[in-house]
């Protein structure tokens, strides 16, 4: 049903652009329905962002506009708080900066200067919105005069229309004068951060520590996202609350030990991706500054993967991008990948309007997952080296679960009574008898028959200890057995050694690793 015309919320009204009337281009066989004003403005603040991918979209803008120097400002006032970021860059005249405030102010169908970081024509709104319910840009020409314009989402909610303000607030006025240090570039001011500071009091410490905590993480994502345009020539500064940002290297590529595995060039519809492995060094070969650094935001584990740049700006920072299943696992940690897009590809990579997300294409997957499965083997190699060297040499004894004895031409399977875990069970068992029936019993059942006749019919079905397993899991069966060896009297050292030579861990060199790691840091 149709909505009626004296409920004006949900009609146009009569001084909305897309008044039907005015506007309809074929009167008889179209309708023309343009969104709510207050409406759509508050959606659009849903995109997912957090305050640090909207503050690094906004760079994004800064950057392609020839930025050296990007600045941010936290302002603490409670829910009278503020973030500012400003740039040295071209900065707009009026009529750029009232289409630059439009929503979808450009086709992302458009063809792009291969240079920028822009695509839907979203990002200055969609990441202002996410934040604060008022944004204030402030720009200027070389040789051109100050321009202000500003969104307030309640000024949209109240005429519900895009209307926009020309008046910054005394509080954003002064944060631009602060912040501008050019006579060209550009300010956007944030204001009205509910999201941020609702409820907050300006003399509370533990509500500025929360929001100063948000300006540390800013920090560490800039120095992520940014890194590769922090050095070299033609290097930006990003300065927040007056402090320099240091870049974060994700490849540890001043390294000595680091491994660069060749470069790919990878061709798709036309364009290339340049893709090129890296195998961190063993823990063994970093200081622990270098090692504490390139555990990053999330710890070594999560930081595995391909990472995705765009232009140089890091899009995703380790992931697996759902190829082939992998996971991300302890023992491939030092695989890190980096994957070099030109902006042309956006599309087919589904790069979404934050900037924080891409997936390749199904038809680049077997070249991705060949380089993927020739560095995870590499990095695994370096993990495990040294768990490798507590593997038994050839003819040193092993310990086995299981023993095979013949007696009278019969042959039987016995459970090893002197196997660590079995000895510590046995001990710590305060029904002896019955824990030996329990054993006995095991070993006259084992369905023997039963194995064999699925091994002939089916023989890749069976599967070896523990291939199917988890890390996780051998993991804390290798633990139990470590603690009942150390229960028995042995050191941590000679407790290793022994986890090593029974079976079959001696097939998990990199989890040996990691239990010795456990161990020792
Ligand atoms: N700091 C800035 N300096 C100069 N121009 C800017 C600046 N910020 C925004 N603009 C202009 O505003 C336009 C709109 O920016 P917006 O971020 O909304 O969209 P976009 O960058 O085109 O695409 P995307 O939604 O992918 O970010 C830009 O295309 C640019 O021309
Ligand atoms: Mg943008």
């Amino acid at each position: 049903m149709l909505a009626d015309r004296k409920h004006s919320k949900f009609t146009p009204g009569p001084r909305t652009s897309g008044n039907p009337s005015a506007r309809s281009p074929g009167e008889h066989d179209e309708d023309v329905a343009p969104p709510h004003a207050a409406a759509l403005a508050e959606s659009l603040r849903a995109f997912g962002y957090d305050p640090a991918t909207a503050l690094a979209d906004l760079a994004d803008n800064s950057l392609f506009h020839h930025s050296r120097e990007v600045r941010i400002k936290f302002h603490w006032a409670g829910e009278q708080s503020a973030i500012a970021i400003s740039d040295d860059g071209d900065g707009m005249d009026e009529m750029t900066l009232i289409n630059a405030m439009r929503v979808g102010s450009r086709n992302p169908r458009e063809k792009r200067d291969p240079a920028d970081l822009g695509r839907f024509g979203l990002g200055l709104k969609t990441a202002s919105f996410s934040q604060g319910r008022r944004v204030t840009v402030i720009t200027r020409r070389s040789r051109g005069s100050e321009i202000v314009r500003c969104w307030d989402l309640d000024h949209i909610a109240d005429t519900d229309e895009w209307r926009l303000l020309r008046e910054p607030t005394p509080l954003a006025a002064q944060l631009a004068k602060q912040l501008a240090g050019s006579p060209h570039g550009t300010v956007v001011i944030w204001e009205k951060l509910d999201r941020l500071t609702a409820g907050t009091a300006v003399d509370d410490d533990s509500d500025e520590d929360a929001f100063l905590r948000q300006a540390e993480y800013v920090k560490q994502h800039f120095a992520a996202v940014f890194h590769r345009l922090m050095t070299g020539r033609g290097a930006v500064r990003f300065l927040l609350n007056g402090a320099v940002i240091t870049p974060w290297d994700p490849f540890l590529s001043d390294e000595a030990a680091t491994q660069r595995l060749p470069v790919e060039r990878l061709k798709f519809q036309g364009h290339t991706i340049e893709v090129e492995p890296f195998v961190l060094p063993h823990l063994s070969k970093l200081d622990a500054d270098a090692h504490r650094g390139a555990a990053g935001l999330r710890g070594w584990n999560a930081h595995q993967g391909f990472y995705i740049y765009r232009n140089l700006r890091l899009l995703v920072r380790g992931d697996w991008l759902g190829i082939k299943g992998w996971r991300q696992e302890e023992h491939y940690k030092l695989a890190r990948i980096r994957v070099d897009l030109p902006n042309s590809l956006d599309q087919e990579w589904e790069i979404d309007v934050t900037k924080s997300r891409a997936r390749p294409p199904e038809k680049l997957h077997r070249e991705l997952s060949r380089i993927g499965e020739r560095t995870r083997s590499v990095a695994k190699r370096v993990y495990s080296h040294r768990g490798a060297k507590l593997l038994p040499a050839a003819g040193q004894e092993r310990v086995f679960l299981w023993e095979q004895t013949a007696k009278h031409n019969h042959v039987f399977y016995r459970l090893n009574r002197d196997h660590p875990l079995v000895k510590q069970v046995r001990l710590a068992c305060s029904d002896a008898p019955k824990l030996s029936a329990l054993l006995r019993l095991i070993e006259e059942t084992i369905p023997v028959p039963l194995i064999m006749t699925t091994d002939r019919e089916m023989p890749d079905r069976t599967v070896g200890p523990f291939e199917t397993t988890k890390d996780s899991e051998v993991l804390e069966v290798m633990r139990q057995v470590f603690a009942s060896l150390k229960a028995g009297g042995l050191s941590q050292d000679d407790a290793l050694l022994r986890v090593a030579h029974i079976e079959p861990f001696g097939r998990f060199p990199e989890l040996l690793q990691l239990l010795r790691e456990e161990r020792y840091y």
